[in-house]
């Protein structure tokens, strides 16, 4: 292969639609790709279009198959709740399924590789990526990734109904500053290796094909050119053998840094630092050639990451067959199958989660008189929520559509009473009489789609427009009232939080959702999703967390301030914290049993204790573990997350539920950046959610 040719193949240009800023646009994409200039396309969809473009690849010089990329974040044809979502169903076997039939949609339409999974830890609900990722936990974060990159990728590379994952956006672009999308990220070495850093290692561990950087900065220095992250932590000390693409022209963002004095020292600066192929910048493409052959970039560096982006291509088998993955009838016969729509019903149940439920409001029973309240009630296409591929609603079912065909003898009076955004209170009036007429109002509340995602950063994260306003109103009529939540991140709904009998927050469910939510309104799914982020009461809070650590001063008593770690205008506690949801039934815990209360260095401890469904219906609980090490060489945080169970219990039944606790557990990143466990003592906490601890022990590691 020619320089050129090489430098062909670290090249990749969006085919379709922008998902990012358009600067450089190409003026003929396939002659560049018959010239060999082009290794990838992004954003090109359907079988026949990326049939026909590979046809064009296959007559350059060498001959080499283009990779197809797509953001397949959440389903290719079928669509599933939001990742955030997904998360609060703590289902890693559910997760890796909802990737796995995205990747089987996108790989018979052509698609080699998707953009997912996101990683990043994100504590921050003003920023609006935080729709597509884990949520706030490292332990759980780090679960879902292994879990997605195994779905996405299948039992091995090449597998037709498999696509390569791409774990991003490394690193630490969850913690950019104030929430503000692309921002700097400034944080502490073991801050970033104790809690942003697990989910990428779990991605290579799991076997992730692929990393895409960041667009932010970390610690003054652009990801995209960052030396330490991609070549000292990932390639050599994680022995990561796939490729790093950047971001889309995160490589030409550098010279807004002001890191890279123009494009040139930009595309020096990203292959340098361990970028392999560059996403629309053509920095890569314009400049490097020049820079080998002016000595300044090793022809080595380019060798290498063709080499990583080659045997891709390689693993894939599109050197067997370049057409492999564009298969016109496998796309017909794949696209919606039965199974895959079961699939995202069941994802979208398993993933909401129940808030508040006084006086046990929820379930219905379908014989009430209900009054359908709000702008989402017949909403179909902002449920699908951000980076969808399927915009299309015919499969898509409305809450208004999924209540009337789950509870056909229902009375039912409907008002939109506002629209998502709206500033009138014209529909306001209409909405107190509609729930004047009934026994029962469920509100149907939140965000559109577009509000959360990329470029969707907010300082006010309260439910948008009058909504809140319309909840008071109709509240005042007197009668209980359920909300039903919709969004793509953590909302502030404090009077909602104060005043509403049940509230079900069901995020971004998918095209599934209104069907999901009247199940679990009529009870014929108990609720079990459990909160993967915590909630704030007021912007002022954030970021809140569950894993803080406990300070010289810790608050003892909500409300009581004075010389202590405090707010003098709020309380330090989220409004529902990590871990929280609830059932239609109860749980309760007892019998803890630890084998041993004393640890030695290669032991472990079993901790076991029984769970049981004291309610009176059938249900599923997520069983939290958490620890805390009691005094360490660094303050160590009140609590973390080390395990979870799932389990689900017929109404009186029981069962014992096992943990094992050894020294990975107990270590965390020292000031050294050595990974350790202290000799001491750990207490350990096991409950139904963060702020709900059940059962509590101590143990000692010799
Ligand atoms: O994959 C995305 C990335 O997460 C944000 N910028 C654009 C990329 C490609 O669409």
């Amino acid at each position: 292969m020619t320089i050129e040719e090489k430098i062909g193949q670290m090249n990749q240009y969006s085919g379709g639609d922008a998902t990012g800023p358009v600067t450089a646009r190409q003026t003929n994409l396939l002659k560049e790709i018959q010239e060999g200039k082009i290794g990838s396309l992004l954003n090109v969809k359907g079988a026949s279009n990326t049939r026909a473009i590979q046809q064009v690849a296959l007559k350059s010089r060498r001959k080499i198959p283009l990779l197809f990329g797509l953001d397949v974040i959440h389903g290719y044809k079928t669509v599933f709740p939001i990742p955030l979502a997904e998360a609060a169903s703590w289902d890693l076997d559910a997760m890796r399924l909802s990737a796995h039939i995205a990747a089987k949609e996108a790989a018979a339409a052509g698609i080699h590789w998707t953009f997912a999974p996101m990683v990043d830890i994100a504590r921050d609900p003003r920023w609006g990526r935080v729709m597509e990722g884990a949520g706030e936990d490292p332990c759980l974060g780090s679960m879902i990734a292994k879990a997605r990159v195994k779905g996405f990728q299948g039992e091995a590379p090449g597998d037709t109904d498999a696509v390569m994952a791409c774990a991003k956006h490394f690193a630490a672009y969850g913690a950019v500053i104030a929430g503000r999308d692309y921002n700097a990220v400034d944080m502490s070495e073991k801050q970033l290796w104790q809690t942003y850093l697990p989910p990428f290692k779990a991605a290579v561990d799991a076997g992730t094909a692929t990393f895409m950087n960041a667009f932010n900065t970390l610690n003054g220095i652009p990801a995209t050119g960052n030396d330490y992250l991609q070549r000292t932590i990932l390639k050599t000390m994680w022995k990561f053998p796939g490729f790093v693409v950047s971001d889309w022209n995160s490589i030409g963002e550098m010279t807004q840094w002001g890191y890279a004095a123009d494009m040139k020292d930009a595309a020096w600066k990203a292959i340098t630092a361990g970028n392999d192929m560059d996403m629309e910048s053509r920095a890569y493409v314009k400049n490097l050639p020049a820079l080998v052959k002016e000595g300044k970039v090793n022809p080595a560096l380019v060798d290498s990451a063709v080499a990583r982006i080659l045997t891709k291509k390689f693993e894939l088998g599109l050197f067997d067959d370049p057409f492999k993955f564009c298969n016109e009838a496998r796309e017909q016969l794949v696209m919606n199958d039965k199974a895959s729509i079961r699939a995202a019903l069941d994802m979208a149940r398993a993933s909401m989660v129940l808030l508040k439920n006084d006086q046990a409001i929820l379930p219905l029973s379908g014989k009430n008189k209900i009054a359908l309240i709000g702008p989402l009630v017949k909403n179909k296409k902002d449920l699908l929520g951000s980076w969808t591929i399927n915009t299309d609603t015919t499969n898509v079912s409305s809450v208004y559509e999924g209540m009337l065909s789950h509870a056909k003898n229902m009375q039912v009076v409907y008002a939109n009473g506002c629209g998502i955004e709206d500033s009138a209170t014209a529909g306001f009036a209409e909405a107190v009489d509609a729930a004047k007429q009934a026994d029962i109002v469920v509100m149907v509340l939140g965000e559109n789609a577009a509000m959360t995602g990329e470029a969707a950063s907010k300082t006010n994260i309260n439910v948008p427009g009058v909504q809140e306003a319309l909840f008071n109103v109709v509240v005042a009529a007197g009668k209980p009232v359920v909300v039903v939540l919709m969004a793509g991140r953590p909302m502030i709904f404090n009077d909602i939080a104060q005043k509403a009998s049940s509230i079900l927050y069901a995020w971004w469910p998918g095209q599934a959702g209104g069907d999901a939510i009247a199940d679990v309104l009529l009870g014929k799914f108990n609720p079990a999703g459990k909160l993967p982020i915590s909630f704030p009461r007021n912007i002022g809070q954030v970021p809140v967390y569950y894993a803080y650590t406990n300070t010289g001063r810790p608050l003892k008593q909500e409300g009581k301030t004075g010389y202590v770690s405090a707010y003098k205008d709020s309380w330090n506690k989220p409004q529902y914290a990590f871990g929280h949801g609830l059932s239609y039934s109860q749980f309760a815990y007892d019998s803890l049993q630890l084998n041993q209360t004393t640890m030695s260095d290669r032991g472990k401890i079993t901790v076991r204790f029984r769970l049981r469904n004291v309610g009176k219906y059938a249900g599923t609980e997520v069983a939290q573990l958490y620890l805390r090490d009691d005094v360490a060489s660094i303050s160590r945080p009140v609590k973390e997350l080390k395990d979870f169970s799932k389990v689900f219990l017929e109404a009186g039944a029981s069962t014992y539920v096992e943990f094992s606790i050894d020294k990975e557990k107990l270590s965390f990143y020292n000031n050294k950046l050595e990974w350790i466990a202290e000799p001491g003592n750990f207490h350990l906490m096991i409950g139904s959610a963060s702020d709900d601890i059940r059962l509590e022990s101590d143990f000692k590691l010799q």
